[in-house]
């Protein structure tokens, strides 16, 4: 079959990486007679130098009418970039999130998991990474704090910055429901992270949540604060399999997860609507620092084209030989930089991408 997808390989390490996993699929393609077709498009940092701004009509209606958008990542060094020096929504950020509400790709799926090969890698201790976790972070991705209202003015004479962190129980419900769905394909259980001891919002989310867990008898349903999450995930992270939360907690826990993971480079991500269309992309950022020098893992996006097959196109054995081949290659003991151990030999970017596909 012939599947479009819109590449958008944004900036930094983000063409480096999703030539790796275009370069996948295409071995996935030829294998199982498949076609995948590529339509490039420019988003974040790229798009402000060709057009001035981070996001074009074009390619949110391209990115729409695609199969399935596969992406790297967008954003240059907030220190010096040129990019930076723009108001906030003209910045190579304002591009992705406004994307993700474009699409109401309102789900966001991140999946923590150890793999045995990379045990040495996690940066937690011996006892609590021998006995490894395959968890599978919820983020909702287009609600809260990053698309409530906000702006900074002087009230009565003193300047003053406003955020605003909002849910309805429609938003709340929609991404529970996905929670549950996907616990009931996993270890059946949720965990909802929230601060309902100060919160009105997480208050909501616990209300509704526990009303969708009704629906769910055989998936155990518990809560947590975020605070104490964030200090779980280090100290037992065996303990979780599906995390649902909301937006920013989900932007910071998934970073830490990833961590312990061994490296940032090895967690994909999957942005899901009510349908099955979904945008793919590593969890990890641009790395401006390491930008241009084919050293960046391409694992995590490599891994995001797999949960694209499955999630997207009901691929599941095209996707299962890509995590199979990222296992194989592991244990052979190729590492990219990141997850070298002192004066390991390591890959580059483009010949982690190689060994990949020539295991599939
Ligand atoms: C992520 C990123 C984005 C986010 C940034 C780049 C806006 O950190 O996808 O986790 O905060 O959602
Ligand atoms: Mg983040």
């Amino acid at each position: 079959m012939k599947y479009r997808i819109a590449s958008i390989k944004g900036d930094g390490i983000g063409p480096e990486i999703v030539t790796q996993a275009q370069k996948v699929l295409n071995r996935v393609a030829e294998k199982y007679g498949h076609e995948f077709e590529f339509k490039e498009l420019l988003m974040g940092g790229c798009s402000i130098d060709a057009y001035g701004i981070p996001l074009t009509d074009e390619t949110i209606t391209e990115a729409g009418n695609s199969d399935a958008v596969l992406m790297g990542s967008i954003g240059g060094n907030t220190a010096t970039s040129p990019w930076y020096k723009l108001e906030p929504s003209k910045r190579p950020e304002a591009g992705l999130l406004g994307i993700r509400k474009a699409l109401n790709l309102f789900a966001n799926l991140r999946p923590a998991y150890l793999y045995p090969e990379l045990k040495d890698a996690c940066p937690l201790k011996e006892a609590v990474a021998q006995k490894g976790f395959d968890m599978m972070m919820m983020r909702e991705l287009t609600g809260g704090l990053y698309f409530g209202e906000r702006y900074t003015k002087e009230i009565e004479g003193v300047m003053t910055a406003v955020d605003t962190l909002s849910y309805n129980e429609k938003e709340i419900r929609r991404i529970a429901i996905k929670g549950f769905d996907i616990a009931m394909k996993r270890r059946k259980k949720v965990t909802l992270v929230d601060k309902a001891n100060v919160l009105d919002s997480s208050r909501l989310w616990r209300k509704i949540t526990e009303e969708v867990s009704k629906d769910y008898p055989q998936v155990e349903y518990g809560v947590m604060l975020v605070d104490n999450c964030a200090m779980q995930l280090v100290k037992d992270p065996a303990q979780f399999d599906v995390v649902l939360t909301e937006n920013m907690f989900g932007d910071i826990l998934s970073d830490e997860a990833s961590m312990i993971t061994g490296s940032i480079g090895m967690l994909p991500s999957a942005s899901l609507n009510e349908t099955r269309f979904g945008l793919y992309e590593p969890s990890g950022g641009s790395a401006p620092d390491i930008a241009g020098k084919n050293i960046a893992n391409p694992i995590a996006t490599i891994l995001s084209a797999a949960m694209m097959l499955r999630y997207s196109f009901d691929l599941d054995k095209e996707a299962d030989a890509i995590e199979n081949a990222v296992k194989q290659v592991l244990k052979e003991g190729y590492r990219t930089i990141d997850l070298a151990k002192e004066g390991e030999e390591t890959v580059k970017c483009d010949e982690m991408g190689d060994l990949i596909a020539a295991r599939i």
